[in-house]
């Protein structure tokens, strides 16, 4: 079969987040099961020079505003499409917004690339007829939409939760300018509170909803999680699945780091502990912990000022890489400042020195409030440094916690917390130091971690076989 994927992200191409590596790993993954995926992105300003490898196969003129063309090629072993659209997308700033924060015309922006994807789906792309068009997160939602009420034909839609913070809000007197039916304006149609919200739309109209593991499937039919689109969901929950990511075992791989070990031959990981270590100047007689990640209050940063003194106190260490919420990176900074070391910080994005972290630290720290999956966890996995995650979401499908039956039964792979808060991160991290002083126990159980499996087998064939029910 043939799938259409939409979406603002994509790696190697353009990365905020996790969305990226999905979006980026999919291709691969499912044409290992006879699924033959092209992706649509926007032609942000640092894509432009990849138009001179590629071909156009698509135009519009006033899409939105100014010509939309999409050009086609082969490239990273992806099939990537490319919306030029200049005056949507050839501008100084990241994919969301520029210094002064979002895009005024975020609405405007996406329902572009989601008007194309939803064209492309339609007409083929010469000759190319996807069967699916898979549509991901808010920027994406009104794909599905644009679909259904212009009469979509042979083509199904299925939409992905990446995370429903983010819902893609716009005024209701955007409705004609963005080219939606305005009979579809009701409370059970496009209406949102009072307004539009794209992710709404796609889950109203997607033949099918899936979202990136069963917890945060389950999660998100809830007031606690749905964040307002619970109900939504929850009326379509026959038709919603929850499919774990996988990670790119190829990129994120112990036996490819500069210093290599593996479950077999655990050696190097010492060194590569030695060596973190030495890049930041901390020595610590216990477990060594990392943070990488966004700096916000969904990923539970806040919360690191208030366990981090007693895990010093009781031999941890910390090394924390990210960027985001400024008081957050401050907080960051003034815990270096307060545990010379012990702890150290690097605000900024650098995915090179994320793999010596991963490598060398003993423990990845993930106390996230919410997290539809969670990568680093499963990095931590990979790299025998054991996740501490709160139990939510991806990371409650991933990490099984120390506790009396897993211990018994030897399966364990992390510690796992509930509630997030900083009580339960405390006492987490109080076991973390207890079992780091049992050896036999911590060999054990990153000798679990390092064998589970978290490529993207099992998931690609989830997606697979999603795709056959869906297209019928
Ligand atoms: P989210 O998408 O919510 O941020 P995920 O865990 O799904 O969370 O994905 C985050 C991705 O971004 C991971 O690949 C992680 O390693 C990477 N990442 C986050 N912050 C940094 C950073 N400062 N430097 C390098 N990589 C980072
Ligand atoms: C979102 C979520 C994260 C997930 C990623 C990829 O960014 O916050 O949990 O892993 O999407 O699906």
């Amino acid at each position: 079969g043939r799938v259409l994927s939409v979406a603002s992200e994509c790696v190697p191409f353009v990365k905020t987040g996790g969305l990226a590596d999905v979006v980026g790993a999919l291709p691969s993954a499912l044409a290992a099961v006879g699924w033959d995926m092209r992706v649509l992105i926007p032609a942000y300003r640092a894509l432009r020079p990849l138009f001179a490898q590629m071909e156009e196969v698509w135009h519009e003129p006033g899409l939105f505003g100014g010509d939309g063309t999409v050009y086609a090629g082969k490239l990273h072993g992806i099939d990537l499409l490319l919306l030029d659209a200049p005056h949507l997308f050839d501008r100084e700033g990241g994919p969301y917004g520029g210094p002064g924060g979002d895009w005024w015309d975020n609405p405007q922006r996406f329902a572009a690339l989601s008007w194309v994807a939803a064209r492309l789906a339609q007409d083929g792309i010469a000759g190319w007829q996807p069967d699916i068009l898979h549509a991901h997160d808010w920027q994406a939602g009104f794909a599905p939409a644009y679909l259904a009420y212009r009469g979509k034909g042979a083509v199904r839609s299925v939409m992905t939760v990446h995370n429903i913070a983010f819902q893609g809000w716009a005024p209701v007197t955007l409705l004609n300018e963005l080219r939606l039916p305005g009979e579809q304006f009701y409370p059970d149609g496009l209406e949102y509170y009072g307004g539009l919200s794209s992710l709404k739309a796609g889950l109203i109209t997607a033949d099918w909803i899936t979202t990136v593991s069963p917890t945060y499937a389950a999660e998100l039919m809830r007031a606690d999680f749905g964040m307002g689109l619970q109900g939504v969901i929850a009326a379509r929950a026959a038709r919603v699945s929850g499919i774990l990511n996988g990670v790119d075992t190829g990129v994120w791989s112990p036996e490819g780091e500069p210093v290599p070990f593996s479950a077999k031959q655990p050696g190097g990981k010492a060194q590569a502990r030695a060596a973190l270590c030495a890049a930041f100047g901390v020595d610590v007689p216990g477990p060594l912990a990392i943070v990488v990640s966004r700096l916000t209050h969904q990923k539970g940063i806040d919360l690191l000022p208030q366990v981090v003194p007693d895990f010093v106190a009781a031999g941890g260490g910390l090394v924390v890489l990210g960027t985001g919420d400024p008081d957050m990176e401050d907080a960051m900074r003034w815990l270096a400042d307060a545990h010379p070391g012990r702890v150290a910080v690097k605000i900024g994005y650098d995915e090179a020195l994320s793999h010596l972290l991963f490598s060398g630290a003993d423990a990845v720290l993930v106390p996230s409030r919410f997290e539809p999956c969670g990568l680093t966890q499963m990095y931590g996995l990979r790299y025998g440094t054991l996740p501490v995650v709160a139990a939510t979401g991806g990371l409650a499908d991933t990490v099984i916690g120390a506790s009396p039956a897993t211990l018994a039964t030897g399966v364990a792979t992390g510690v796992v917390f509930h509630p997030t808060d900083a009580l339960a991160f405390g006492q987490a991290l109080t076991k973390l130091v207890e079992i780091y002083g049992q050896p036999k126990l911590w060999a054990q159980m990153q000798k679990n971690a390092m064998s589970h499996p978290v490529g993207w087998e099992t998931s690609a064939a989830s997606y697979a076989a999603l795709y056959d029910k869906v297209r019928g």
